[in-house]
């Protein structure tokens, strides 16, 4: 039986992951808007794909390299949690190197811990490699978030079938299995962690599992090629039916992490609000096909060459209709910031967001601004073009945030945007990027009290 240790002693660990000195900062973004963004930004490696590889360094006792790593909270949220379950984790930031050199050889302590799991849900990812390397896992349930429910009772059921006996207690799930084994999984719904989750899971299991109606994100093809690298048998991941072979062991492991797609998109939007002339470098344009073809419908001229995408425009867009869907479909992670978008054409957009119920909160900020947005169900209908005046607006995830800083590099006046921690979440210097182009972006810092050391 795996015992949890006494909160206070977690909440002192917790406490001593702070760097020394480091105060609490509530940061803020202050954008004045109008300028047209000109140059070129370079695009990090993708948060969705790294995350999942570093949760796959638990599946060896070898250590996994992986570059391209991006400089964003969440990464350094998952390094704590692989430290903190007792793996060697190495982050390098510098010009030659973003990379991480993950190494877990000693003695794993398989749980991940409620206050990590609610900052980021991603941690829930150890769930499957943790079982299928240790034999059991103790992972505290995420609950909601600001874009809606999201359980992970598929992930659950889908370990069950390979043989992993699962109960829940205290707000933790608990999973165990001397060896897990293969089968046969059809996912009710598309789950893209969970896809991956699995897979790291089938890696280790005893003979073969086959899973249909899988997630074929691009994130989900990086995590099957490190495995691979890494000694596993897959076949026909970014396709809706995966096949894995268990292997006894897997080894280490180089891999580079591919690039993140949703930021790249977010840029290009950038540049095709603002009327600018920006490219996009270092992405994969092959992973934007869906916002691209869109941008197309609503008028913006965009050119592909190679790992670029250059957007040009006079700031004159068409309205034009978004349905979220998995991919290759137009991303849920990119709605946001395509309401932006829609609030600077002419027209009337219709966004409807078929994969969480709750991924408007944004659309509320905006029309602070001036956007003329309605909000039936899980459609908005946004009539443009409205222009926007600067204000005192908050973020409420990761998205939301960056479709605020969107709609301020358009708006009159100066923007303040509040909880940019989201934003730090997963876009890697994006007020420096933004800069380097020609915005007038200010981080500001409110400092708060350290909180008093814990006895
Ligand atoms: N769902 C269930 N049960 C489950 C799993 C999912 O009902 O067990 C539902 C969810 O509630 C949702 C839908 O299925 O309605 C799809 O969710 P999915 O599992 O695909 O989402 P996720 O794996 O939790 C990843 C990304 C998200 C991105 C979604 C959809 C990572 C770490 N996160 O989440 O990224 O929005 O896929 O593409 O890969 C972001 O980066 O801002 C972000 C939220």
């Amino acid at each position: 039986m795996l015992t949890s240790r006494p909160i206070l002693d977690r909440m002192r660990r917790l406490a001593t992951w702070r760097d020394p000195g480091e105060a609490l900062i509530m940061d803020k973004f202050v954008i004045r808007g109008g300028n047209p963004l000109v140059g070129t930004v370079r695009i990090s490696g993708a948060k969705n794909s790294a995350l999942p590889a570093m949760a796959a360094a638990l599946l060896t006792d070898e250590p996994v390299v992986l570059e391209n790593i991006p400089e964003v909270r969440d990464i350094q949220t998952m390094r704590r949690l692989l430290v903190e379950m007792g793996a060697e984790v190495e982050l390098e930031y510098d010009r030659a190197h973003k990379r991480t050199t993950i190494h877990c050889c000693g003695p794993i302590r398989p749980e991940a811990p409620y206050e990590l799991v609610k900052t980021m849900r991603a941690s829930t990812l150890v769930l499957g490699p943790l079982v299928a390397r240790t034999g059991r896992a103790r992972v505290s349930l995420p609950g909601g978030c600001a874009i809606g429910a999201r359980p992970i009772d598929l992930h659950i059921k889908a370990l069950e079938h390979l043989g992993a006996s699962i109960t829940q207690d205290h707000g933790y799930v608990e999973a165990r299995a001397e060896r897990l084994h293969g089968g046969h999984i059809v996912w009710d719904r598309i789950t893209v962690t969970g896809t991956e989750e699995l897979m790291m899971a089938a890696a280790l299991a005893e003979g073969e599992t086959v899973m249909e109606n899988c997630a074929r994100e691009p994130e989900v093809g990086d995590l099957a090629a490190l495995l691979t690298t890494m000694g596993a048998r897959i076949e026909g991941a970014g396709t809706a039916t995966i096949r894995i072979h268990g292997v006894p062991r897997l080894t280490g492991a180089r891999h580079h992490i591919i690039p993140d797609r949703i930021s790249a998109g977010t840029f290009v939007v950038a540049g095709a609000m603002t009327g600018g002339d920006l490219t996009v470098a270092h992405c994969d344009p092959v992973h934007l096909g869906a916002l691209l073809q869109k941008l197309a419908e609503a008028g913006v001229v965009v050119q592909v060459a190679g790992d670029s995408v250059r957007v040009t425009g006079d700031g004159h867009l068409l309205a034009a209709d978004v349905n979220t869907e998995e991919y290759p479909g137009f991303p849920t992670d990119m709605q946001a910031q395509f309401m932006a978008l829609a609030t600077q054409a002419d027209g009337s957009s219709v966004i409807t967001e078929n994969i969480f119920e709750n991924r408007f909160m944004h659309a509320l900020e905006m029309v602070r601004m001036g956007a003329n947005i309605k909000i039936e169900g899980r459609r908005a209908v946004v009539r443009g073009k409205t222009p926007l005046s600067g204000a005192a607006v908050q973020a409420s995830d990761l998205r939301a945030s960056a479709s605020l800083v969107l709609a301020a590099l358009v708006a009159d006046g100066e923007t303040i945007i509040d909880r940019v921690y989201h934003i730090d979440r997963g876009y890697e210097h994006i007020e420096e990027k933004l800069r380097s182009v020609g915005a007038q972006v200010m981080r500001i810092g409110e400092m708060l009290p350290r909180r008093a050391a814990l006895a």
